[in-house]
């Protein structure tokens, strides 16, 4: 077999959990290459809240320009107990997607056979369908200020930012995502243009505009207090939801509870033009209540995993190490307790590396 081909890729481990789900990852991502004919070299970047408390930064002036030459980076999660989410958040993860122009985030919601979802009725393969949340602008975009801090009289403001380049790319790519998944053909579209009269009514301009393209496609609008109860009511109709950086945000956790647990949810944080790296990471944080105990999920990065091997054009080792989860899943004997198993992050790992290696034995 030849080993040709070579990725490189960032690994950022994060805090917490993430320190425990990368490194298992980074093992089946490995073993999944091997089989195929290609290989990974990793480069391991330690930022993060440890980074934050030594340096007074979560990450170096120049990370992104050491990011800027990789074909991809795999995090883990970031967020610690000691420091504010805000700090955190917006000087790790924050920056690159949006430095990065990562503007899609896909983050997909599957009942896989072998997992209970917490609704009465639901069945493996029942539930199987795609968030796309905006990831560069909207509520996130970090506009703001204040005023007449700790007084009575303060005032705190923080600006929604949409634009038409922004909101307009980021329909398009759920209306393409549509058919190419070539399911039921059905973008919705998540918004609270009822109560929010400028941007949110701009996004359903821009969102009829773009469907107008897409004849073949149908659509829908929901606003987000409806979708919520709707992923709740009739997760089964969905198939491709696209929606703001924080309506996203929101409905990627409802959709990850519905589908069995946290952490197996996976994401992508996409630079559909290609021209810097896109992102992968467990939607789950760093889960500070857990973290040591060995008893993490590294499932949902193993997912992240196996969408960036498909983003690589490596489909075939994408696919294979779907296989190999979907059979962990399935089997049931090595799942962690948010999956209601007894198991551990070591032991889903070795589970997922015999199955990816016993599933090369019966190709
Ligand atoms: N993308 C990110 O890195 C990200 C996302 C969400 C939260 N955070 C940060 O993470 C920290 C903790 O936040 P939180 O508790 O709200 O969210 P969380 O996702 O870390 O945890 C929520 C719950 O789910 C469980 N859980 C999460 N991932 C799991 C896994 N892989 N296996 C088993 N159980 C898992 C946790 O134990 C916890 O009970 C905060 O600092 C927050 O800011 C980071």
């Amino acid at each position: 077999m030849t080993t040709s081909k070579t990725y490189r890729i960032a690994a950022i481990a994060g805090d917490g959990i993430g320190r425990e789900v990368t490194p298992a990852a980074i093992s089946v991502l490995d073993a999944a290459a091997a089989l195929v004919g290609f290989r990974f070299e990793w480069q391991h970047f330690p930022w993060g809240s440890q980074h934050y408390l030594d340096h007074g930064r979560m990450m170096p002036h120049n990370a992104l320009e050491r990011l800027r030459p990789f074909d991809a980076i795999l995090f883990g999660a970031v967020g610690d107990p000691r420091i504010q989410d805000n700090v955190t958040l917006n000087g790790l993860l924050l920056p690159i997607r949006r430095g990065f122009d990562q503007y899609a985030c896909v983050r997909p919601a599957v009942l896989y056979p072998g997992v209970r979802s917490p609704l009465a009725g639901r069945q493996g393969g029942d539930i199987d369908f795609v968030v796309i949340r905006e990831n560069t602008e909207g509520e996130y975009a970090q506009i703001g200020g204040g005023l007449y801090q700790d007084t009575a009289y303060e005032v705190a403001m923080q600006t929604a930012t949409f634009t038409r380049h922004g909101t307009e790319r980021v329909i398009r790519f759920a209306f393409d995502l549509a058919r190419r998944r070539n399911r039921k053909r059905l973008v919705t579209s998540v918004t609270k243009s009822n109560a929010q009269g400028y941007s949110m009514a701009f996004w359903d301009r821009v969102f009829a505009a773009v469907a107008r393209e897409y004849p073949d496609v149908r659509t829908e609008s929901l606003l987000v207090d409806a979708a919520c109860m709707d992923l709740v009511r009739r997760p089964t109709d969905f198939d491709v939801m696209v929606a703001s950086n924080l309506f996203g945000d929101i409905l990627t956790d409802l959709s990850a509870a519905i589908t069995g647990s946290l952490g197996l949810a996976p994401s992508a944080n996409l630079n559909p033009a290609r021209t810097a790296p896109s992102l992968f990471e467990p939607v789950h944080g760093s889960a500070p209540d857990i973290v040591g105990k060995g008893i993490a999920n590294p499932l949902a990065t193993m997912l992240a995993g196996a969408m960036m091997l498909e983003f690589l054009g490596e489909a075939d080792a994408a696919a294979r190490l779907d296989r190999a989860v979907r059979a962990v899943l399935a089997d049931g004997r090595a799942l962690t307790p948010d999956l209601g198993g007894s198991g551990t992050t070591r032991g889903v790992t070795d589970a997922v590396l015999t199955a990816v290696t016993s599933s090369d034995r019966r190709h």
